[in-house]
């Protein structure tokens, strides 16, 4: 898996203007969140880093970002456009979720002829958790409705409607709540977290899809301390988002990659890693040893 951080800062700035409407309103469906406490904590533990990581914004009218991710509850009665984005330049691209009476589908539309689009069916619930994740890769967006993933994006070729997705009005507000936007589109263990999050905060039940990963406590992998002891040693004092963070929020972040170092950001950026990829300028200042990174790299290589 390529880090997609680096993509988006290489692909250039690009202006987004938000149109949405949100506010907090009363709801009063309970339900129990699924899972063991030590999976809910090690997810509660994953989505207050993503609440606290700059990745997440508060006021989205202005985001400057080619991926996106948006968790929020809407109302089932709702009709129309829930989040439409349209970029100012280039004038070809948006990502775009809506309603209608039968299905919730979200659009991502990356280039006057590459559209894709996935959709699911309405749920009979008042109040519906929905996860989106538009990715640079459209093949790979996810759209997520109570907990269910809809199924993979199709791709339509070039898009019907030229500029705008926006096939429809948007929501009121009153219809909305709990709007948390990222500006990079999440993994599926980041998004299980999120999605938890939501349910769990206004009370209500959502069955997790078996391929959402629910994020697992790494605290069995030996080889995670050693290296998390470096990585405190070497790299907070630049790196403060990674204090306190666990194993799994390097892979899911796309800092690591399961089983491989050298495709891995934390490792190859290391001066003394060995391997070939990417720019070994880490840390920037300070020194860190051979033997320091192997930890680092050991860890990576055999992660559970
Ligand atoms: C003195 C400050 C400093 C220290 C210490 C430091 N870094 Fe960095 N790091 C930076 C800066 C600045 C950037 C952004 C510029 C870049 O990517 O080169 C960065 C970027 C990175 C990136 C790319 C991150 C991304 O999201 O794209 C990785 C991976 C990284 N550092 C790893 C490390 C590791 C591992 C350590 C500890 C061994 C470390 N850094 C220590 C300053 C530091």
């Amino acid at each position: 898996m390529k880090h997609r951080r680096h993509r988006s800062r290489a692909a250039g700035s690009f202006l987004i203007s938000l149109s949405l409407a949100f506010t907090a309103v009363s709801c009063s469906l309970t339900g129990q969140i699924p899972g063991s406490s030590e999976v809910e904590s090690e997810s509660d533990k994953l989505a207050k880093t993503l609440l606290s990581s700059a990745d997440f914004v508060t006021n989205p009218a202005s985001i400057s970002s080619k991926s996106l991710s948006a968790f929020f509850l809407v109302k089932s009665t709702a009709r129309g456009s829930v989040l439409n984005v349209s970029p100012s330049s280039p004038s070809t691209q948006a990502f775009d979720l809506s309603l209608d009476s039968s299905s919730v589908s979200a659009s991502y539309l990356t280039s006057a002829s590459d559209f894709s689009e996935s959709s699911t069916a309405l749920p009979s619930t008042s109040w519906i958790v929905v996860g989106v994740s538009f990715s640079e890769d459209p093949a790979s967006m996810d759209l997520t409705v109570n907990g269910t993933l809809a199924a993979a994006p199709t791709q339509s070729g070039a898009p019907t409607s030229p500029l705008s997705m926006a096939r429809y009005p948007v929501v009121t507000a009153a219809a909305l709540k709990d709007v948390l936007f990222f500006t990079r589109a999440l993994s599926r263990d980041e998004q299980s977290a999120m999605l938890l999050y939501l349910a769990k905060k206004n009370s209500l039940a959502i069955t997790l899809d078996p391929a959402l990963k629910i994020p697992v406590n790494n605290s069995s992998d030996p080889n995670f301390a050693p290296a998390q002891n470096v990585i405190q040693a070497k790299c907070h004092s630049c790196h403060s988002a990674w204090s306190g963070v666990s194993a799994n929020y390097y892979f899911s972040s796309g800092l690591a990659v399961k089983g491989q170092a050298e495709n891995s950001a934390l490792y190859y950026r290391l001066t003394g890693s060995t391997g070939s990829s990417g720019p070994k300028t880490m840390p920037t200042s300070g020194s860190i040893s051979a033997s320091e990174a192997d930890l680092i790299k050991t860890w990576i290589n055999n992660a559970p």
